[in-house]
């Protein structure tokens, strides 16, 4: 028996990194999963690897800060699948950062738009699918960056604050139609884009591990294992938390 058994799952920005590991934790754990990202080379990977490991997965082509992507994305899944039970929104990418009154207005607003209004739009869709069929569960991911004051990284920190508040409102506003959302923040986890910036600056690599109390980086699939759990009805009495899988680092 998985966490997730006979579960319709859809996981954005799952071609690589947090993303990815949550798509093949949904499948381990029992769930179909529609894996959706611009890349297609990664998503199809993301698919492939869903598959060898005796799972069921299909990939779709779409960027999710584009509303006609998420409905096709949606639409998809309800009718390849049936309809959609768990959702995780995962996609996010950050356009620059810096000081407030050096960055150009554009860093700020496409920042926004691929970390907030992507997650609002697909909860957007995804609630309408679930509203069909009595209910679901969904999970964001926003950031520690979110937290707390973060000098020099205000777009992504500001956005992903967007994202917890957006998560607790539409708590509120779904609990009663069978819909639980929460989200997740991650610390520093080690994703092929962290791998690529310690081959340019090695000395960051202790320096990230050392926010958090257990003082090492956090793996992909310990983000994924709390959203599995999130997802499924074992937390069927959790809804519109923010959840840090930082090995502590929100408490230094
Ligand atoms: N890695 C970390 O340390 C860390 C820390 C805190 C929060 N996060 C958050 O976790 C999530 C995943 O991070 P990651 O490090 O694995 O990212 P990543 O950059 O390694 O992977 C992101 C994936 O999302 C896809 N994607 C991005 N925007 C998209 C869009 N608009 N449409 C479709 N696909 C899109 C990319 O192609 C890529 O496959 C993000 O929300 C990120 O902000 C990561």
């Amino acid at each position: 028996m998985g966490l997730l058994d006979a579960k319709i799952g859809l996981v954005t920005g799952a071609g690589q990194g947090i993303g990815r590991a949550i798509a093949l934790s949904y499948a381990r754990e029992g769930a179909a999963v529609v894996v959706a990202d611009f890349n297609r080379a990664a998503g199809e990977e993301t698919v492939q690897l869903i598959e060898q490991a005796g799972g069921v997965a299909a990939f779709i082509y779409g960027d999710v800060s584009k509303e006609e992507s998420v409905a096709a994305t949606v639409d998809f899944a309800v009718t390849r699948y049936g309809r959609l039970d768990i959702a995780c929104n995962s996609a996010a990418l950050s356009r620059g950062s810096g000081l407030v009154h050096e960055y150009e207005r554009g860093v700020f607003d496409q920042t926004i738009e691929m970390c907030l209004t992507n997650t609002w739009l697909c909860m957007k869709h995804e609630i309408t699918a679930m509203l069909n069929t009595g209910g679901g569960s969904i999970v964001n991911i926003s950031s520690n960056s979110s937290l707390r004051g973060q000098a020099g990284n205000t777009p992504y920190a500001t956005a992903k604050a967007g994202v917890n508040i957006l998560t607790k409102s539409s708590a509120a506003e779904y609990g009663p139609h069978g819909i639980r959302i929460n989200a997740v923040s991650p610390g520093v986890i080690r994703t092929p884009g962290l791998e690529a910036y310690f081959k340019q600056q090695p000395e960051m690599a202790d320096e990230l591990a050392n926010r958090a109390v257990l003082n090492r980086l956090g793996e992909p699939q310990e983000i994924a294992e709390v959203v599995s759990f999130l997802s499924s009805d074992r937390a069927s009495f959790v809804t519109g938390q923010l959840l840090s899988v930082d090995g502590g680092g929100a408490v230094r």
